[in-house]
């Protein structure tokens, strides 16, 4: 707890109980502004529950939250001013526009009447929404709808966004949109970035540091690349009537020389965050 004050978040102990069933059972992690963080773990990990304590949307049965320090339940007004969130239901009104959408949570954010029109404008801009300022969100393809309830969560100028599966259900390539997007945010703001993902690629490709997640409990926490070179970078995989063997070589060259010798099918490939799951679970992220 020495960085209490320098960390934007630093949470311990965190526990979710529901009735009969703990869906977070004792978390503890603190993050550095500006970090880019992925909780990556299977259905039911406890992911969105996680989410939901860290924004006040529910209250944890115990633990402690802080932001920079601040106890997160006695000073939630100043708090949550630091706070974005991006749930994983898209809760727009869809018979309204974007800017009235946008308006709307101005309001309800207290942003002041002189300063809201200009900043709603800026951030369509900066996220390449003008065009669909004065169009109903019904209009709205998937990726687009995402992208403006990423862009709301922003208008109070949160120093962490929380963003809970924000590209579940769309095309690969709309999810890139989005991924390119979430970076942005990153990099030109310097937003703090937690989002909840079941995808691999998706914590690989945008995440410095991921929290695996299972069953309530924190398993891993640390740097993709070197999880992962933790495992030997490259996977070969014999195909043996009704299974599949693994082995893990450093080099793409050694796993080719025993590919070499193999009487099965066999082929070689990357590493992934699945096998780092695998490894430690003894069952799969996505099923
Ligand atoms: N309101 C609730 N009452 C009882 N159990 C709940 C409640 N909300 C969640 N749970 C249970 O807690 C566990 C964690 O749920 P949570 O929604 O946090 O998982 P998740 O990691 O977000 O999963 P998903 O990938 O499906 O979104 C699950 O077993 C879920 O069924
Ligand atoms: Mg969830």
């Amino acid at each position: 707890m020495d960085n209490l004050i320098n960390n934007i978040l630093t949470v311990a102990g965190l526990r979710k109980n529901y009735k009969g069933k703990t869906a977070v059972d004792g978390v503890s992690f603190s993050f550095s502004p500006g970090e880019f963080v992925g909780l990556l773990g299977p259905n039911g990990a406890g992911k969105t529950t996680t989410i939901k304590m860290l924004t006040g949307l529910i209250k944890p049965s115990s633990g402690m939250i802080y932001y920079y320090g601040i106890d997160f339940y006695e000073k939630s007004q100043k708090t949550k001013a630091l706070i974005g969130v991006v749930p994983q239901q898209n809760n727009l009104d869809r018979d309204l526009t974007a800017y009235e959408n946008l308006y709307l949570h101005a309001i309800a954010y207290g942003i002041p009447k002189a300063l809201r029109r200009e900043k709603i404008d800026e951030l369509l801009d900066f996220s390449g929404l003008t065009g669909y300022r004065n169009r109903p969100v019904k209009q709205f393809s998937g990726g687009t709808m995402r992208r403006l309830v990423i862009l709301r969560a922003l208008l109070h100028d949160p120093k962490i966004l929380f963003l809970d599966e924000p590209t579940v259900g769309l095309d690969p390539q709309i999810r890139r949109v989005i991924w390119d997007f979430i970076v942005k945010i990153n990099k030109m703001k310097n937003t703090t970035i937690l989002l909840t993902t079941h995808y691999i690629e998706e914590a690989e490709r945008l995440c410095k540091r991921v929290l695996i997640i299972n069953n309530g409990l924190i398993i891993v926490d640390g740097d993709p690349e070197q999880l992962k070179d933790g495992m030997g970078r490259f996977v070969l995989e014999v195909y043996k009537d009704d299974k599949v063997d693994e082995e893990f070589f450093d080099s793409r060259q050694e796993a080719l020389a025993a590919l070499e010798n193999s009487t099965f099918t066999a082929k070689v490939r990357g590493v992934t965050l699945e096998d780092v799951f695998l490894r430690l679970t003894g069952r799969r992220i996505n099923v």
